[in-house]
């Protein structure tokens, strides 16, 4: 947990915000599937809303529980924790999505283990981050540092490392770089 969960402070303004990129979430999580997804940092369910009609079940888990308490409980399950140690048994979920968060979490390498091990053989992990090889995500990243938000921007590649030895695809458009592991 971090000293101050600044998404508590913010999450009445984010429960407002809708995600405009369901479409291509759509297309490089292939969906719609049928089973579960979870969503590692999910927030107030931003994103889950927008495509939870295409799983049978979504499960949101954010550390912050000021953005938990946002999400619509009869659409969603929400779980606090940190996605470096997730509560959930191994090979649980078809999908797996992780939405502007992965520059948050404390620890990237744990996360993405974590993220793995929950995933089912065959399934799909898919990271939507900012693209921080661009002017204006650079300038975001100075502006969180200087809100003492502890972010720490990873490039598509770096990402990839990650993951080593999965099969992934990069999918880059408009300052937005989507990682798509599967495994
Ligand atoms: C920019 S918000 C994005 C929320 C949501 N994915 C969306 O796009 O609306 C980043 C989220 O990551 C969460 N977060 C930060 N560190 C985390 C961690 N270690 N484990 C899980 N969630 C974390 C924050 O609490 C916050 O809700």
């Amino acid at each position: 947990m971090p000293a101050f969960d600044h998404f508590s402070a913010i999450a009445s303004i984010y429960a407002r915000v809708t995600y405009s990129k369901a479409n291509l979430m759509r297309e490089v999580a292939a969906l719609p599937v049928a089973g579960k997804l979870l969503d590692v940092g999910g927030g107030t369910g931003r994103v889950a809303s927008a495509i939870c009609d295409l799983v049978d079940e979504v499960i949101i888990t954010d550390v912050s529980f000021g953005m938990l308490d946002k999400a619509d409980r009869s659409a969603f399950k929400p779980v606090c924790g940190g996605s470096e140690s997730l509560p959930f048994a191994d090979n649980s979920f078809e999908r797996v999505i992780m939405v502007d968060a992965l520059h948050h979490v404390i620890d990237q390498v744990d996360s993405a283990r974590e993220m793995l091990r929950v995933l089912k053989p065959g399934g799909l992990l898919v990271i939507e981050e900012p693209d921080i090889r661009t002017f204006g995500v650079k300038l975001i990243a100075i502006a969180e540092k200087l809100l003492l938000m502890r972010s720490h921007f990873l490039a598509p590649d770096q990402i990839v490392k990650l993951f080593p030895d999965q099969e992934t695809n990069i999918r880059v458009e408009d300052g937005t770089a989507w990682i798509i592991i599967k495994k």
